[in-house]
């Protein structure tokens, strides 16, 4: 069965883009199938990695027709830059986001079925034939492509970057806005589990202990709460190797091996348990490299 996540942060620019783009190419790079659907307005994702070929539709068409055909995946271009090093047999794929405006997010709130409307595209056969993992990248900020991304996952993973606005933030925003679809799982739409991960992480005190206080106000989740909090131990550093992967547009693995390689295959080990195979075979040596206790929060 396909495995569907979205990256979802009520706040704007806390990496979601980002670690969604090099999870993927992780992924792809491991041998699994990923499509990677851009819902956001801002076509930052559609923009991240270079396209092999662009398909004749994208986001809206699929919105708005309720199915994933051929016509809406376009197809990435992920080629290590030593040419000796072969492809995986993995794949990456992408629904381009195609949205100039707020049009497509009016056309959803219009639509009695939005919070199942993509839930119910990714019932198309292509997707349970062609792919391991769905991941869909969202907007930092509320409505309804939000909505109906979220009920269409079978997890939610949300980047918080340690700082005392972005934690706030994080309560007062994402969290609320899980609690308020939580009638859904009335309808069949039940809220999915969310995952934080602690994104951006400086080497400064502050930021330090804001990842600490994220780390004890959120582990321990009892399960029985809305929603259902897993605080991930894997966190991402705030590191230059991620903008420099950003402008080569190559996963940050690719980029920095031995350390942004191995904070990306830890999280893809603790997000993705069922593939811990594929990650364990292919991350061989790269656990060997050991960790820089300066950035642990
Ligand atoms: N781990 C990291 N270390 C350093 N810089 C990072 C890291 N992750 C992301 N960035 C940078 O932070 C900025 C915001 O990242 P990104 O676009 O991924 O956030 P976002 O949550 O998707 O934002 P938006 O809500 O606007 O879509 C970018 O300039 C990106 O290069
Ligand atoms: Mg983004």
């Amino acid at each position: 069965m396909t495995i569907i996540g979205t990256a979802l942060s009520t706040k704007g620019g806390v990496g979601k883009t980002t670690t969604l783009a090099n999870i993927a190419g992780l992924l792809c790079d491991l041998g699994i199938r990923v499509l990677l659907i851009d819902a956001d307005v801002q076509p930052s994702l559609t923009r991240y990695y270079k396209l092999a070929s662009r398909a004749p539709h994208g986001l809206t068409d699929l919105i708005q027709s309720g199915m994933v055909t051929e016509d809406h995946i376009s197809r990435i271009d992920l080629l290590h830059p030593d040419s000796t090093i072969a492809p995986s047999e993995g794949c990456l794929d992408i629904v381009c986001s195609d949205v100039p405006d707020a049009s497509l997010e009016v056309w959803l709130s219009d639509r009695v079925d939005r919070s199942f409307r993509l839930k119910n595209a990714l019932k198309s056969p292509v997707i349970d034939e062609r792919y391991d993992v769905v991941l869909i990248d969202t907007q930092g900020a509320v409505g309804a492509l939000q909505q109906t991304a979220v009920f269409a996952s079978s997890f939610a993973f949300s980047p918080v970057s340690p700082d005392i606005i972005s934690a706030r933030e994080f309560a007062s925003g994402t969290l609320r806005l899980l609690a308020e679809l939580a009638p859904g799982e009335r309808i069949g739409l039940p809220v999915p589990q969310l995952h934080v991960l602690i994104c951006k992480l400086s080497r400064t005190r502050n930021a330090k202990q804001v990842a600490q206080h994220l780390r004890e106000e959120y582990r321990n989740q009892d399960g029985r709460k809305i929603p259902n909090i897993n605080m991930l131990e894997a966190y991402i550093p705030d590191a230059v190797a991620y903008c420099d992967a950003a402008t080569a547009r190559l996963p940050v693995h690719w980029i920095d091996p031995a350390k942004a390689g191995l904070k990306m295959h830890q999280l893809v080990w603790e997000l993705f348990p069922s593939l811990q195979g594929f990650v364990a075979n292919a991350c061989e040596g790269a656990f060997a490299v050991e960790l820089d206790e300066g950035d642990a929060p």
